[in-house]
This record gives structure tokens, C-alpha cells and sequence, in this order.
């Protein structure tokens, strides 16, 4: 649970233009975030935003922290030359920049973040235990870059702002996506790590201020391994994972590990003579090949209404060169179905547990992520679950008092928010 100093959701008045970096997992994104707050043609359309996303190459995933920050560097200075933006800022005059950065990180105020553990697959040398915010201000130094690091923020609690803006009845960001993480409001009354008389939490008149968002990070649930049941391909996965014995809920549940827990099914079923009765043999290797099999692909078998389960079949074969027999897809369908459930069910625990614990009884979670997103079903398992452990009476997911809503842009608005209410607020303190 890590604190966030981010200390209200916004009025949705809030305006400005401002610059983005989103660095999340499978892609970098950067964006151009202008806010129209009240003065909004249309109130569904508050703000215009301008974006590049550039493919997070595999190799920097397990490079070292100046590869990294050159990357992000290069990219930034790239948008800014093609967007022409070096005109409008320089060094006297820099323009605000936001940044999304979702690993679990220690912050000492809003505009640091110091790395607690690389997640999602991550393993880059030099960032744990330093503060990411810094590293990124040297390298945008070191490059001239014309910007002002303003705020570091979770995607989590980028939902949640980017969605009240428009969407007052928001309670909850959650993603589900590559990782699983949620974040929410809570009164600093509540937080046992923070003390109310720290300075850092009192406004403009010394007054303490009454919220503050939680990161909650609950995809390092029961690391301990004490409380969930783990199947045997759950262990493999944590064992043959870069931080074996940690994220174990996020390795049950995100959109990350389930293609490869598919995967790792199949090969025992393989292994056991079960399937591909003599064409693994020979030289079928993709299957034996780690995270071959991505959630994607889950979600296609699962979404597949073609006569025959043919686009299934034929996936089979671009993906893993092998032809399916009528009871092996019959077989597949259903391992499919149970992973994805499992993950969905464990997802609605996550916010549940946030609801039962703060006393929320309604409202929207706003969720964005790969598997909120583009999983078939995923929004309706979720719902049934969470109907089952809050207690309600299943009336459809749309009439329950807690309801799944698609996140506004994260990253890119929901970081510029944070970025807007933030100088705002240093304006009043001066
Ligand atoms: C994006 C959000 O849509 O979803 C990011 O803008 C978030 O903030 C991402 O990190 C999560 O999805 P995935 O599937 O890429 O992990
Ligand atoms: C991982 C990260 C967390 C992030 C989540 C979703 O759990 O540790 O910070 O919010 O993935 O991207």
C-alpha cells in the first residue's frame, strides 16, 4: 500500500497543456495533454490529447538504468522536435511534464519515486532502490530536454483522476492488464504509516488534508504463498519468473502469466501423450518455447464464433505450427475458460477487499488494461464475482451498485490532471 500524495480527485476544472511519459510495461507512450476544464465545448470531450507510442523493445527490459533512461530521453526529445514544441519552450520557460511510471515506488513527496522492485517481468539494473523521478531529471538534463518534471504517478491512480474528471461517480482505478493493481481514496486518518502532523501533508494554511489516493499494489498479495491455492504450472511460472516469490496474486490473475500458464497446461498434456499425438515430435518447438502464447491468444479462443472453432484452429497453426483434432479444441476451450476465470474472479477479490475495508457501497471502478479491455468476458465474470462476495442481489451488471467502467486515459490525461492540480497547488503555497 504505497502512499501517493496525490490528496483529492479533481474539480474538473482543471486546464493547462502539458507533456507526458508513460512507461507501464508493453509500450512507451508519450503524450500532449491539453485540459479544457469548464470551458469545454463538449462535456465529453475535455481535453485533446496528441500521442506517439513507441514499442518498449524486449532487450531494455533487462538492460541497465542508463540504457533505460536514454531510451525514454530519446523518445521524449523525439516528440518534442516532431510536435515543434521546441519553439514554444526553452530552458527559462520549460513545459510541465508528467510522469507515469507503474512499478511499485516509495514516495517521498509527489515529484519522486523511488523503486521498490522491478514487476511485470522487468529486471533492470541501477533503478531498485533509487529514485526514478531523479534518474529521469539527469538524463532530460544531460539531453537539454525543455521540461519540467512536475509529478510521478501510478496508472492505477491515473485511472482514477483521468475517469472522475469527467465521471464524479468514480471510486476505484483498476487495471487489468499486463499487471493488476488498484488504487483508491482514503482518509489519512487511515493511514498508519503517515503521522498527521507531517508537514508534508498540510495545505496552504496548515490545516491537514483529508485524502490522500493509495497505490495499493495488490499484486504482491500473499506473497507468503498462505492464503491462495496454487496450482503446480503457478509455481513454475514464480520459479522461472526474474523475482521468483514475489507479485504471487499479479502472477494468478494479469494478463501478463495467462497465456503462459495455457501454455505450460498444454505442454504437460503434451508431455503426457495426451495431445499432438505425433506432431510435437516432429520438431515442434514453439509450444517448448517460454510466453509463446500470449493472453491475446486465450481471448481469441474464447471469442471465437466461427463455424467449426476454424479462426481457433488456424490460430494453432500460425502460432504454434500444430493442427487441432476435434476433442483437443474441445479440451482447449475449457482450459482456456477456467484461467480466465480464475483470473477475473481473483480480479473482483482485489476490489472487493478495497470496498468491504473503506465502506464502499457504490460507485464506478474505472478499468483499463489489455484484459479489461480486449478479453471477451472478462467484465462479465468480473461483475458476477464481485455481486457474489459484496452480497448483491444479481440484477445485471449495469443496475449494481458497484458497476466496471472503462477508465479515461490513464497515463496520459489522468498523469496531466495530477500535474495540473499540483502546480496549482505550489501556486497557493507561494
Ligand atoms: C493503458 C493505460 O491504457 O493501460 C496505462 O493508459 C496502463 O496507464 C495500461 O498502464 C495497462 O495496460 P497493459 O495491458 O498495457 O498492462
Ligand atoms: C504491476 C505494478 C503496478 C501497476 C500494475 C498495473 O502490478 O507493480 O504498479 O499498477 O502492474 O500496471
Amino acid at each position: 500500500m504505497n502512499v501517493t500524495w496525490v490528496h483529492s480527485l479533481p474539480t474538473g476544472k482543471e486546464t493547462g497543456t502539458f507533456l507526458t511519459i508513460d512507461l507501464g510495461g508493453t509500450n512507451l507512450r508519450v503524450c500532449k495533454v491539453t485540459l479544457h476544464g469548464e470551458s469545454a465545448k463538449n462535456k465529453d470531450q475535455k481535453y485533446d490529447i496528441e500521442q506517439e507510442q513507441y514499442k518498449f523493445p524486449n532487450s531494455i527490459k533487462s538492460t541497465n538504468a542508463d540504457e533505460l533512461w536514454t531510451h525514454v530521453a530519446e523518445k521524449l526529445e523525439d516528440f518534442i522536435e516532431n510536435k515543434g514544441l521546441a519553439k514554444e519552450y526553452d530552458d527559462k520557460n520549460k513545459m510541465p511534464l508528467g510522469f507515469c511510471f507503474s512499478y511499485p515506488a516509495t514516495q517521498d513527496g509527489i515529484d519522486h519515486a523511488v523503486l521498490q522492485r522491478w514487476t511485470k517481468g522487468f529486471d533492470i539494473d541501477g533503478v531498485e532502490g533509487h529514485d526514478a523521478a531523479a534518474q529521469l531529471r539527469a538524463k532530460m538534463e544531460e539531453k537539454k530536454l525543455p521540461l519540467d518534471l512536475i509529478c510521478v504517478i501510478n496508472d492505477t491512480v491515473g485511472a482514477l483522476v483521468a475517469s472522475a474528471y469527467s465521471d464524479p461517480a468514480t471510486i476505484i482505478g483498476g487495471i487489468f492488464g499486463t499487471g493488476c493493481n488498484a488504487a483508491y481514496m482514503s482518509s489519512v486518518s487511515s493511514i498508519k504509516k503517515l503521522s498527521p502532523d507531517d508537514e508534508r501533508l498540510k495545505d496552504k494554511d496548515g490545516n491537514t488534508r483529508p485524502l490522500m489516493a493509495i497505490n495499493c499494489e495488490y499484486g504482491a498479495f500473499d506473497n507468503a504463498r498462505k492464503v491462495l491455492p496454487w496450482t503446480k504450472y503457478d509455481a513454475q511460472i514464480d520459479e522461472e519468473s526474474p523475482r521468483p516469490g514475489q507479485q504471487a496474486f499479479e502472477k494468478l490473475s494479469a494478463g501478463l502469466y495467462l497465456g503462459e500458464i495455457f501454455r505450460l497446461i498444454l505442454v504437460e498434456f503434451a508431455d503426457r501423450g495426451l495431445i499432438f499425438a505425433d506432431q510435437e515430435k516432429n520438431g515442434n518447438e514453439k509450444l517448448r518455447q517460454r510466453y509463446s502464447i500470449d493472453t491475446g491468444f486465450l481471448s481469441q479462443i474464447e471469442n471465437d464464433e466461427t463455424e467449426g472453432f476454424t479462426d481457433t484452429r488456424g490460430m494453432f497453426r500460425d502460432v504454434l505450427g500444430l493442427d487441432v483434432a476435434d476433442e483437443e479444441l474441445e479440451v482447449f476451450r475449457r482450459v482456456a475458460e477456467l484461467i480466465a476465470v480464475r483470473g477475473a474472479r481473483l480480479c473482483a477479490c482485489g476490489v472487493a477487499a478495497i470496498c468491504l475495508e473503506e465502506g464502499i457501497t457504490e460507485g464506478h471502478v474505472a478499468a483499463d488494461g489489455s484484459v479489461a479491455n480486449k478479453h471477451p468476458h472478462f467484465k462479465k465474470r468480473w461483475a458476477k464475482a464481485l455481486d457474489q462476495i459484496l452480497g448483491f442481489d444479481s440484477v445485471g451488471e449495469d443496475q449494481d451498485p458497484i458497476i466496471i467502467t472503462s477508465a479515461d486515459d490513464g497515463s496520459g490525461v489522468g498523469c496531466a490532471i495530477i500535474a495540473a492540480m499540483e502546480m496549482e497547488d505550489r501556486l497557493q503555497r507561494q
